[in-house]
């Protein structure tokens, strides 16, 4: 498992590229008259998935450093990057820098950032005009990129028709072999695009800037305080595994649950008013409802609802419960 860690080998598995708003992209770059490459084709998998989805390039440039089929050549493209190719498709290897330090793993020391996937992704994009990568879902609330991202697509595997509630089982869109890590799509251009479409597999949720408008204004509001053990006002951070569940509750709800400082799913909060429980509960429902859950962070495992569970962090939270500075459209939007 450690050494699949190392090279961030997570085999894509499941078929994105039947999705509408690829079809689209690949349409527009005229894949059949393209040289695509693959800088992190360990097996070959993304260009069979093509082929699988009805689309076909003209040929492929097939890189890994450690090939799983002879077809792909050898070579670190982090450390040398393929010149010379307009187009790139492809699963970069993704590694979180403190999962790395944590398990003894090497870490390249050419970037800042928290997680392998980025490094791996900035060099596509220096390099190619026109990029599709799966990437982690949470790559939309990174803020990077965003220039020339044109489509970013949540891929959620789908419940097979005809099962019952009881007995569903997920066919294999989960997008890895090994893990069941949401995972997006990333569509990028050469230029700079005006907004992000964002969907949800072959659903269209919106624009990133439209779905923006429906977030309450940050708050930096340190006199709400969480993990107090005195606090007034409960929150239950994480989604069960049956809907959306997130929700503020009186603190009593909680009970003795110990309050600790490290944990990031229930919480009590010391708020220094009086806190209307319903009120914000129907402000969380409203934003994500109008959201779609784009903003909240995405983890592994699928509600029987047929959406990730989700989590709502501490900024997002912060700037619920701070009804004194509530958003005149917000407000509109709740009546
Ligand atoms: C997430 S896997 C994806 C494999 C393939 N693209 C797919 O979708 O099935 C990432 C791949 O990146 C490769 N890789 C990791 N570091 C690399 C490097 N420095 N240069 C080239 N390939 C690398 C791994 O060997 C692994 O095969």
């Amino acid at each position: 498992m450690d050494e699949k860690r190392a090279s961030g080998r997570y085999y894509t598995r499941g078929n994105p590229f039947q999705l509408e708003p690829f079809q689209t992209w690949a349409k527009e770059i005229n894949l059949a008259q393209q040289i695509t490459l693959e800088p992190f084709a360990g097996a070959k998998d993304i260009p069979q998935l093509i082929d699988a989805a009805h689309l076909r390039g003209r040929d492929w440039a097939l890189f890994d450093i450690a090939p799983g089929t002879k077809e792909v050549v050898q070579r670190d493209t982090l450390a040398d990057f393929p010149k010379g190719f307009n187009v790139c498709i492809t699963n970069p290897p993704w590694l979180a820098r403190n999962s790395a330090t944590r398990r003894g793993l090497p870490f390249p020391d050419a970037t800042d950032y928290d997680d392998l996937y980025k490094y791996a992704l900035e060099q596509c994009l220096t390099h190619c005009g026109w990029v599709a990568a799966i990437i982690p879902e949470a790559f939309i609330r990174s803020g990077l990129f965003l220039q020339r991202l044109r489509d970013f697509i949540s891929l959620v595997p789908q419940t097979q028709q005809g099962e019952t509630e009881k007995n569903k089982t997920r066919d294999t869109s989960y997008m890895f072999e090994d893990t069941e890590h949401p995972v997006g799509l990333a569509l990028f251009t050469p230029d700079a695009t005006s907004d992000v479409s964002i969907w949800r597999n072959n659903q269209l949720l919106g624009g990133l800037n439209e779905l923006r408008r429906h977030l309450p204004r940050p708050s930096s509001n340190r006199k709400i305080v969480f993990n107090d053990p005195k606090g007034n006002l409960g929150l239950i951070a994480i989604d069960n595994t049956v809907s959306a569940s997130i929700r503020f509750c009186p603190p009593a709800e909680l009970g003795d649950y110990p309050i600790r400082v490290h944990c990031r799913s229930i919480t009590k909060i010391g708020v220094p008013w009086h806190v209307d429980i319903d009120m914000l509960n129907t402000r969380l429902a409203t934003i994500r409802e109008k959201t779609h859950d784009v903003f909240l962070t995405a983890f592994k495992g699928i509600r029987r609802d047929g959406h990730y569970r989700r989590r709502l962090d501490w900024a997002l939270a912060r700037s619920i419960i701070d009804v004194n500075d509530l958003d005149p459209q917000l407000e509109m939007n709740m009546e």
